[in-house]
């Protein structure tokens, strides 16, 4: 689809679309929709991040509060190496001589009034930060220097930013920081919604699959340990298809082998 800003024919992006539903922890959800709600005709909605370990369901969280809202969301993977322009509108070569400007994901959401989901956003130098400053207040728009214009945020655009609590990030400068309230942080779920999750994405498993992964997990949080939901149903798909495969003689021995292989030696000592 192509849209005129300022004379200056953009490209727009597609949002995402898969299967994905929040299970549990309805708290950071509900923070997460007031978060972006408006109160009113002058009022402008918040720009939150949120946190947790990798794996915790972060990326999952914000794309199914667009979801929620019946809004089309759009990813964007932040780097270490992501430009302004990566951010705003990049020019394509698309024949001889000519140029066609591509609105990034981002770019697109704010024009079509949809949810942009930067992923990872703290991997981003604070050059490409810098570029979205006016975004993230009550200017609400971004300047393309490639395309030279001004893209305007459609009133019904959301944004919201994903963190990982790793040592491979940037620390983000204060005034940046400043703009991406409020924090919203994931913890580990409760066992039964743990549970609950696992069940969903591993539709093949028997439930003794699912108890044997979750205690582990269980007693993983329990020390604190970085394994997430996300580890877990690595284990348990590759276990499952190692019993499959007759590579192990029995589903304890798959978890033991498959938790070796995804997590490493040091994991096996939270299986019991
Ligand atoms: N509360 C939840 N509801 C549904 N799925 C979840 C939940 N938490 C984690 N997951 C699942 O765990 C995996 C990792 O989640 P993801 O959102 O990618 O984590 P993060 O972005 O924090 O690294 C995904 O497969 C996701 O479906
Ligand atoms: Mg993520």
């Amino acid at each position: 689809m192509v849209v005129v800003v300022e004379g200056v024919r953009l490209h727009l992006s597609h949002p995402v679309e898969y299967a994905a539903e929040w299970i549990g922890q309805e708290e950071v959800m509900r923070e997460l929709l007031a978060a972006w709600m408006a109160l009113g005709e002058d009022d402008l909605p918040m720009n939150p991040r949120i946190t947790g370990k990798p794996g915790v369901g972060k990326t999952t969280l914000a794309y199914a509060a667009a979801k929620r809202l019946g809004r089309e969301a759009y990813i964007m993977q932040g780097t270490v190496d992501t430009r302004p322009e990566d951010l705003i509108v990049q020019p394509v070569v698309e024949g001889p001589g000519t140029l066609k400007y591509v609105a990034s994901p981002l770019a697109t959401a704010m024009l079509r009034g949809g949810v942009a989901i930067l992923d990872e956003a703290n991997r981003m130098p604070e050059k490409s930060w810098a570029s979205l400053a006016p975004l993230l207040d009550s200017r609400r728009y971004v300047e393309s220097v490639v395309a030279g214009i001004k893209i305007p945020a459609h009133p019904e655009f959301r944004l919201v930013c994903t963190m990982n609590e790793d040592a491979s990030t940037f620390d983000l400068p204060e005034y940046i920081f400043s703009r991406l309230q409020p924090q919203i942080h994931i913890d580990f779920p409760e066992e039964s919604e743990e549970k609950a999750i696992l069940r969903q994405n591993l539709p093949m498993a028997e439930e003794d699959v699912i108890s044997l992964v979750s205690e582990f997990l269980q007693s993983a949080h329990g020390s604190d340990e970085p394994y997430t939901v996300r580890d877990g149903i690595h284990v348990g798909r590759y276990a499952m298809r190692l019993l499959e495969a007759k590579r192990a003689p029995d589903l304890e021995h798959a978890i033991r082998h498959a938790i070796r292989q995804v997590l490493g030696e040091d994991a096996l000592r939270h299986v019991l």
